[in-house]
């Protein structure tokens, strides 16, 4: 091609970049912007100009304190994590679009400010059965947190004691509960992956209550399993010797004093999961409510029909949740959902909600929509990844100052002043 063609092509493709919401976003890698823009060094000086302005969004940062959103956590991670780790982290299902759905569904909503209040004292506090946390963003259950740093939920569980966060532990964590649990300083909620027989079952939920869980979360929504490419793609691209690291025959620490067969969990390392079980019904819900004393909330709820469900029998509390785009591709982005569950529920059950929250304007929605609470899982990973409990608190201190500054731009000093006329919904 001619160098004058050349030229053009990359300005023209540069010009396309630079406005990609891929790069806004950072999902292309530091490496390949890298690469692009060394090849453009010859190129005439608007394309330079582009090519440095990438150069420059994309530089890693050096420490936690130099992020300015919970996105400059995840181009960290993405370098520092093995393939397959970062692989397991990112992966939704199928094409991966369910993350963008997530992503998208926050633009149906627009928020309605109000001028002029005295916003000086700011009251972020939300109650649940009883106890009251000093915000409503909850760190959400996700799976074997050793896989992205050496601390693991006990890093977690640290930061969530420093900032004041609700935890919820996921049953195939890394760390026992009891360890998280003083790690904490307190309780934690434990999420439960119900195994194939009702006895082990009753053991872990046993367990978690004894260690001193305040409250048990059944996720439902994997029941009919999941197909996660990116998961799988990342594995085959990692040449690292995965047995040294999964061993088939050590069980998680929930499972460890129960019989293994129980929760036939099958496959070569590392492509274990949890089980789950086919014949699992709403029954299951009161069945899991008379074995408890701790409040039941189920996990994975997307619409209004199952929200009643919930209530209907036994639920305590709910979780609208697409397990952050990894569940099924619905197409459907929570926030999208929300307005039918809480019309189901009427405020009679608390409603947490998560799924692609990344900003303060997002909870701020979900808030207004007549959620109770909104949980992260993605984002406080990057930071766990990237500096350890220190980056797991300075992405939640990003998440509760953004959120701060929206209800001061709305007007409002406490969470029971944000409201539905904060929202317009423009697809109405
Ligand atoms: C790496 C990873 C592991 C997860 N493991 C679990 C789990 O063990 N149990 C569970 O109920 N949800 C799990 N989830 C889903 C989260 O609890 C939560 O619903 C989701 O991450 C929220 O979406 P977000 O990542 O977009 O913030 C996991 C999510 C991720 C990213």
């Amino acid at each position: 091609m001619p160098h004058a063609d050349v030229t053009a092509s990359r300005r023209l493709f540069l010009q396309y970049l630079a406005g990609s919401p891929a790069l806004a976003a950072g999902m292309l890698g530091t490496g390949l912007v890298r690469d692009l823009t060394a090849a453009c060094l010859s190129v005439d000086s608007t394309a330079n100009h582009t090519a440095q302005q990438l150069e420059q969004s994309s530089t890693l940062i050096a420490s936690e304190n130099e992020a300015l959103n919970v996105f400059d956590f995840r181009s960290v991670a993405e370098q520092v994590l093995p393939p397959a780790h970062y692989a397991y982290l990112a992966t939704s299902v199928d094409d991966d679009r369910m993350l963008e759905v997530n992503r998208e569904g926050f633009l149906r909503f627009q928020l309605r400010m109000r001028r002029l209040v005295d916003i000086r004292q700011l009251d972020t506090s939300v109650r649940l059965f009883g106890h009251r946390w000093d915000t409503p963003i909850v760190i959400q259950p996700t799976g074997s947190n050793g896989a992205f740093h050496p601390d693991a939920e006990l890093a977690v569980a640290r930061a969530a004691r420093v900032k004041g966060h609700l935890q919820m532990l996921s049953t195939v964590a890394s760390t026992p509960v009891e360890e998280v649990i003083a790690a904490r300083g307190g309780p934690v909620w434990f999420q439960l992956y119900a195994a194939e027989n009702w006895t082990a079952t009753q053991a872990m939920v046993k367990r978690a209550e004894d260690a001193g869980c305040s409250a048990v979360v059944l996720t439902v929504d994997l029941q009919g399993d999941s197909n996660r490419e990116t998961v799988s793609r990342g594995i085959r691209r990692d040449d690292r010797d995965c047995t040294l690291c999964h061993d088939p025959n050590r069980p998680r620490p929930m499972h460890t004093h129960l019989d293994a067969s129980s929760f036939r969990i099958t496959g070569t390392p590392p492509r274990t999961g949890p089980p789950r079980p086919r014949g699992m019904t709403w029954e299951y819900v009161t069945r899991l409510k008379n074995a408890t004393v701790m409040p039941v909330l189920v996990k994975g709820i997307v619409t209004g029909e199952d929200a009643s469900l919930c209530e209907a029998y036994g639920a305590d509390g709910l979780v609208v949740s697409n397990h952050g785009a990894r569940a099924g591709a619905s197409g459907r982005s929570t926030i999208e959902c929300l307005p039918e569950v809480v019309e189901a529920v009427g405020g009679r059950l608390p409603i947490i909600i998560d799924s692609g929250f990344r900003r303060g304007t997002d909870i701020f929605k979900a808030l207004a929509l007549g959620a109770t609470a909104v949980g992260i899982g993605r984002p406080y990973l990057w930071g766990l990844a990237s500096f350890g409990q220190a980056g797991v608190e300075a992405v939640l201190e990003l998440l509760r100052r953004e959120l701060e500054m929206v209800m001061r731009q709305a007007g409002t000093t406490s969470l029971d002043q944000i409201s539905p006329a904060h929202i317009v919904d423009r697809s109405l």
